[in-house]
């Protein structure tokens, strides 16, 4: 039998609680546990940041993070990104620049994007590509998601 441990934890803003084995990944509860299906899991070994969550200010990949390793931290997963009623503009950005495809890659590529424009608000092209090196996407090609980064900052100053 695998006893279950007790967490508790703030996901966008919210104080959260839950149940999980010692096991499991923070990925994993998140989509399983909480519903919060935003993230997406895509190799589950570190390799392609479909997975990305902020926590405590540091992008991760949720798919290596324990779920135990999050009692007491704050995370802001994908459903937190847009506002009450509208978008974020990084959002919007990749929209109006038809920046996804699948779209499997994209809560990553935009959790990842507005981690660096809130720290970085003025960032070179050049920039954004480094900092999204740990996202992969098989669809698009990049240009287009780095275009999206690039206008959304204007936006998000
Ligand atoms: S699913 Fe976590 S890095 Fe790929
Ligand atoms: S849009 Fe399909 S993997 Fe990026």
């Amino acid at each position: 039998m695998n006893e279950k441990i007790h967490v508790k934890t703030k996901i966008n803003d919210n104080d959260v609680e839950f149940l999980c084995e010692a096991r499991q990944s923070l990925l994993e509860v998140l989509r399983d546990v909480l519903d919060m299906t935003g993230t997406k899991e895509g190799c589950n070994d570190g390799n392609c940041g479909a997975c990305t969550v902020i926590l405590d200010g540091q992008i991760v990949d949720s798919c290596l993070v324990l779920a135990v390793e999050v009692s007491g931290k704050t995370i802001t997963t994908i459903e937190g990104i847009a506002g009450v009623d509208k978008l974020h503009p990084i959002q919007q950005a990749f929209l109006e620049q038809a920046a996804l495809q699948c779209g499997i890659c994209t809560p990553g590529f935009i959790v990842a994007s507005k981690a660096l424009l809130d720290r970085e608000p003025n960032v070179s092209e050049g920039r954004i590509r480094h900092w999204l090196a740990g996202n992969l996407c098989r669809c698009t090609g990049y240009d287009k998601i780095v275009r999206a980064v690039m206008a959304a900052q204007e936006n998000t100053k």
